[in-house]
């Protein structure tokens, strides 16, 4: 494949009001898929997806990632979404993508499978993960809240032995403390695309809206009022990797170093 193929098929327009029971934010879907194109193709060296296949946690309706499976021959991704919904949007857009010999999407817990022998045998997780930041899970739609910080999920996956992980990181999700971790556990940053986004129908919501307002306020992170950053970034344990860029990744969400 050609690395300047990095087209990715922009998902139609978001609703004005998301329909309930699976995510939809068309630009950060996008954001995502052209991400994990981009960074999977140009790092194919360090990261062995071409032998192993992806794991993905939370594929939403699949719209991001089918389009990229289309794109990228020889990509085989395991997706798992705990939302039923998702998951029967999913297979109907996998489907209609043609790409269900390579992108299936189960049912369930991402980290039940994670610890199971299969998914024992995969090492690069790509995820656009829950993060939405509130003080419980009472919100627009639950399986995106994120912890007190929005970052719970992403801890988690840090934690649980892969090698590399392709995951969006937002400004407003306590991103220091998570790469932070992401240090102390022996990964680096190989790469990452930063976009400004606009709040959209989860982080506006009063209730968390106003929790994204407090915790920015106490260090835990970036917004700008009603808009965020969101930076989707290669980390890796390659002990190949020849250059961090941790630094430049804070920078670019508007962290100071
Ligand atoms: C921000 S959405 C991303 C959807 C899709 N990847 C995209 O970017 O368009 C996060 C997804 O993670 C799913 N999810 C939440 N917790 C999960 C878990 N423990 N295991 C698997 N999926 C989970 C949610 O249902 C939701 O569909």
């Amino acid at each position: 494949m050609d690395p300047r193929d990095t087209a990715v098929l922009l998902p139609p327009p978001p609703a004005t009001d998301p329909e309930h029971g699976f995510f939809d934010c068309a630009e950060e879907s996008a954001h995502y898929a052209f991400s994990v194109q981009l960074l999977l193709t140009q790092y194919a060296s360090l990261v062995p997806w071409q032998a192993e296949g992806v794991a993905e946690l939370g594929s939403g309706d699949a719209r991001a990632i089918a389009h990229v499976v289309r794109a990228v021959p020889g990509l085989r991704v395991h997706g798992t979404d705990i939302s039923p919904t998702s998951v029967e949007k999913a297979r109907q857009t996998i489907g209609g993508l043609g790409v269900s010999d390579r992108y299936g999407v189960k049912l369930g817990d991402f980290f039940t499978w994670a610890d199971s022998p299969a998914g024992r045998d995969v090492s690069t997780v790509i995820a656009n993960p829950p993060y939405i930041p509130a003080p419980d899970g009472d919100i627009r739609m639950p399986e995106l809240w994120g912890g007190w910080y929005g970052n719970d999920l992403v801890l988690r996956l840090l934690k649980a032995g892969f090698d590399h992980l392709l995951v969006a990181l937002p400004s407003y999700s306590d991103p220091a403390a998570t790469l932070a971790t992401a240090a102390d556990l022996g990964y680096q940053v190989a790469n990452f695309l930063a976009m400004g986004l606009e709040f959209g129908a989860y982080s506006r919501e009063p209730k968390v809206a106003r929790h994204i307002a407090e915790i920015t306020a106490d260090g835990h992170g970036w917004s700008g009022g009603d808009s965020y950053v969101v930076a989707v970034a290669l980390l890796t344990r390659s002990p190949e990797l020849p250059r961090d860029r941790a630094t430049e990744l804070l920078r670019a969400l508007q962290l100071s170093v």
